[in-house]
């Protein structure tokens, strides 16, 4: 068996919303182990700096490298925009984020060329799924919406809460009455507000998911490579968690949405790395 090729897939966000980008590649690519990352005690990154955010994720990769992962995948959007361009061409294992599967998608999916795009502040205001698209078909227009209070929302649990249905009225309603017909959900978190987006969106719209595009565009940079696993996975946890704060809160929430029971979860000391 190949060591390289049965190695860990390196997965980090801030916290518990990748966890949306490893629900899609344990269900894409069961094959596959996982270390994830989730940066829970300096979580929200999508309220900080370029610099801030860049700091954080150098620490993450010179920690995912301890556990020989294989490929890294950049499990959030806001990380993706500002940080991926930078650490990518610092080291040496491949690496994708979730910003560019989720544009192409987009601009392939878009008919009347107005795509909606939601997420943190930062990703946003950085402009990369817009310069990405552009870059595609620069016919395209691409309205922004930072809608920071839905990763609260999320997090609170409440995925189909009322006050999260009127807050999210007035995110969407301003790209609705631009007659978009294509949504982005570039935040990590906003998957698990699909039903409640579609709700008000109506079947007009198109929902892209960045997660799902994320993990087939993993499968196809893992053939490409040869780096896809061979055999089984036979050992005790094919899929380990860790993250910067305490891990209760953690495990919760990951027992409530990923398709496995996530017992081995571990607090590290990221600032070490
Ligand atoms: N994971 C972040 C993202 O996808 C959302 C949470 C945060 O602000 O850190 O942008």
């Amino acid at each position: 068996m190949n060591d390289r090729k049965n190695a860990p897939i390196g997965v980090f966000d801030s916290g518990v919303g990748g966890l949306t980008v490893a629900r899609e590649i344990m269900r894409n690519l069961p094959g596959e182990r996982i270390v994830y990352f989730g940066d829970t005690a300096r979580v929200p990154y999508g309220t900080k700096s370029k610099e801030t955010v860049l700091r954080y994720s150098r620490q993450i990769v010179r920690f995912l490298k301890t556990q020989n992962v294989k490929t890294i995948v950049v499990a959030c959007n806001t990380a993706s925009a500002l940080a991926l361009e930078t650490i990518q061409q610092e080291t040496d294992i491949p690496m994708i984020g979730v910003v560019k599967p989720g544009a192409k998608v987009a601009a392939e999916t878009t008919r009347n060329n107005k795509i909606g795009l939601i997420g943190t502040s930062a990703t946003v205001k950085s402009d990369l799924y817009r310069t990405i698209i552009q870059e595609i078909n620069p016919d395209i227009q691409v309205i922004g919406q930072a809608c920071p209070l839905f990763v609260p929302l999320v997090e609170e649990g409440w995925w189909k809460d009322p006050v999260t249905v009127e807050v999210a009225k007035r995110y969407l309603d301003p790209l609705l009455e631009q007659g978009i017909d294509t949504l982005i959900l570039g935040c990590t978190h906003y998957p698990l507000l699909r039903s409640l987006l579609r709700g008000i969106a109506g079947d007009q719209v198109t929902l892209v998911n960045p997660a799902y595009e994320t993990a087939r565009a993993l499968g196809r940079l893992l053939r490409e490579q040869d780096l896809e696993a061979e055999g089984k996975k036979e050992e005790e946890f094919p899929y380990r968690f860790y993250v910067s704060d305490e891990e209760a809160h953690f495990q919760r929430f990951a027992n409530s949405i990923l398709p496995y029971d996530v017992k081995m979860t571990k607090q590290i000391n990221i600032e070490e790395y």
